[in-house]
Parts: structure tokens; sequence; C-alpha cells
């Protein structure tokens, strides 16, 4: 497939989240698409691609370029998501199109996201972990009260909206820092969203049990064996594993660990091991396992008590008694 030219590709609006500046995107959006195309097509990414860029009168943006063939973000999400005005802790959502074979999502450009790479030392001292749990659980929070779970959460899906990384490493942040520091902490990516209860079908990375332990149902009742392999492709299991808020909890907590210690909390090819043999039992006592180093971890980094409850409270394996992320905003830890 050949770039199509500016006056070739018709954009269609799907949605506008900001009323007033409706012509501003339209415009500016037509007279980017072509080249988007064209660097979409440089990189050969058919995958959604992410592309930093400035529009002609210097306003800057990111665009989320998502292939029609591949997932797509419904529009109803961010419709839930501005019912109420945009809740400040999500990257902001300017504008859906869609062009031939792209869907184009223009939002707000944020100055980087959380992740690290991994063989290096966590950079994030305990009042900055403190500042970004904050920000998290209030995005999450804002999605929760719309009936939405992120389904999606970690470390490459939080972004700090502006500034630099380097101030949540400060091993002391006053009270005021930590307002403008929670404040510029963003959840993104929002294509696994689910309403509530919606089956979810996804179950491609390290998930919380009770997602597990429908698959594990699934496997036991195939009475075949299963390859670890089998059990990331999602195409099996698209009926399984409604949405609750409750597993962005445990993804919160899990981020929580990687974050402070820079390893995964679970080991994603264990996880899956285990699960392709159905043994759910065997799985609660791997997790149980795993969390029992977590205080030892976060006594080593010198962290408080509080902040060990904090984590132990979000990482429980029954969902019913799990912090939910109004409780976990309340928790003496970030108070
Ligand atoms: N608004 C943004 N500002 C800055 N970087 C972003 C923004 N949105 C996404 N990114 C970067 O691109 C990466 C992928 O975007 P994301 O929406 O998470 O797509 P994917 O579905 O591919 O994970 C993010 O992890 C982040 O590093
Ligand atoms: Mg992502």
């Amino acid at each position: 497939m050949g770039a199509p030219s500016v006056d070739t590709v018709a954009l269609r609006t799907l949605l506008i989240l900001d009323p007033p500046e409706e012509a501003y995107f339209r415009d500016n959006l037509a007279r980017q698409t072509a080249a988007i195309v064209a660097c979409i097509e440089a990189n050969d990414t058919d995958a959604a691609a992410i592309l930093k860029t400035a529009f002609t009168d210097g306003r800057r943006f990111v665009v989320k370029v998502i292939d029609l063939d591949e997932d797509t973000l419904p529009p109803t999400m961010l419709n839930l998501l501005a019912a109420n005005g945009w809740p400040g802790n999500v990257v902001r959502y300017h504008a859906v199109f869609d062009g031939p074979d792209y869907r184009f999502v223009i939002m707000e450009e944020c100055a980087c996201d959380l992740y690290m790479e991994s063989g290096i030392e966590s950079p994030y001292s305990e009042d900055g972990l403190r500042c970004i749990m904050r920000g998290a659980l209030l995005g999450l929070s804002f999605c929760h009260d719309r009936r939405l779970v992120h389904c999606d959460f970690k470390s490459s899906n939080l972004l700090c909206a502006e500034g630099s990384l380097e101030a949540y490493y400060a091993s002391s942040i006053d009270r005021e820092t930590q307002e403008k520091l929670s404040a510029n902490i963003k959840l993104v990516d929002l294509s696994e969203a689910h309403e509530f209860g919606q089956l979810r079908g996804d179950v491609g990375t390290a998930r919380a049990p009770e997602i597990w332990k429908d698959v594990c149902e699934h496997v036991r009742r195939s009475g075949r064996a299963w390859t670890a392999e089998e059990i990331e492709d999602t195409s099996e299991f698209q009926s399984l594993c409604p949405a609750a808020p409750a597993e962005d909890s445990w993804a919160l907590g899990a981020t929580l660990f990687e974050l402070a210690d820079n390893e995964d909390l679970f080991d994603p090819d264990m996880v899956h091991e285990i699960v392709a043999k159905g043994d759910y039992a065997a799985l609660c006592d791997y997790y149980v396992e795993r969390l029992a180093g977590l205080p030892e971890v976060f006594r080593g980094r010198g962290f408080s008590e509080a902040a060990i409850q904090f984590a132990q409270r979000l990482l429980v394996i029954d969902p019913c008694v799990r912090s939910t992320a109004h409780a976990a905003l309340k928790d003496e830890w970030l108070a």
C-alpha cells in the first residue's frame, strides 16, 4: 500500500473531546496525515505506532496510529471517560479520526514513561514512588468510577506529563512538590480497557490470579495437555475472564514492586508454565512464595513498614479482600 496523498485521505471524525477545537484538529490532522503514513511505512510498523509530532503552529501532540485490522480503541471508552470532565490523571485524548487504513488518536504529549531498562538498579525513592502511586490511583479510581477497568496497568503505561523522572528519585520530597509530582502522573493506553463485567478475553501478560483461575479451569476442563505458548495465545480465552476493578489493584501492587526493585515480581514464563497444567493451587503457592520476599526487598531499600503494608493490601490473592483503588488512596502510606 502506497502512502496516500493528503487529498486522497478522507478522514472520518469519530470523536472530538475538545469540541471548541474541532476545526483546529480537523485541519491540522489532514495536513499531517501523509507525513504520518509515510513515517509508519518507513518504520515498517503495522502494529500501533506512537508518533510525536508538532502541528504547523508549533503545538506538540502525540498521535497513536492504530491499524484498523488490529484492535481498535473504542470511542465509547473515551466517551465514558469524558462524560464528567476529563480525569486529570488519565492522559488527555483530544480527538479520534479514521483514515482508510488507520485510526488516529491524538493526545497530549508527555515527557516519558516510568519503565526502566532491565539490569539497572531502581532509582525511585520511597517518596517518589508514593507520588507515582497516588497519581496512578487517582487515574484508576476515575476509571473505576466510570465502571471501566484499565486491564493493562504497568510501568510502561504510566507517563510523566512534564519535567524529568529525576524529581521522583529524591529521597525526601516536600508535600507541595509531592502534589505536583502526583498530578504529573498519567495513565495511558486504554486499548485493553473494558467495562465492568465485559469478557476481556486477554491473558497475554502477567495478570491477576482470578484471571488465571478462569484459565486454569478451562485448561482442566479441556482434558488435554497445553503448552505455555498456547496459554499466551489469547484467542482460546475469548469468552473468559470478566473484567473487574480488582485486577487493576493487583497490577498496581505488582508495578510498585517492580518500580522499587526493577525485577518482575512474578516471572511470566513460570506463570504460563503452571497455568498450562491447569493447576491453580500451584499457582497460588508460587504467588505466596514470591510475595513472602517482598518485605525484605522493601526493607533492603530502606522503605517504611507502611510502604510494605500498602503493597501487601493490593497483592492479596482473593480479589474480594484486595484493596480497592479508593481504599488504597486512603491508605496511611499515602496520607
Ligand atoms: N501521550 C504520550 N506521550 C508520550 N509518550 C507516549 C504517549 N503515549 C504513549 N507514549 C509512549 O509510547 C508507548 C506505547 O504507547 P501505548 O499507548 O502504551 O501503546 P501500546 O498499545 O503499543 O502499548 C508508551 O509506553 C510510551 O512510552
Ligand atoms: Mg502500552
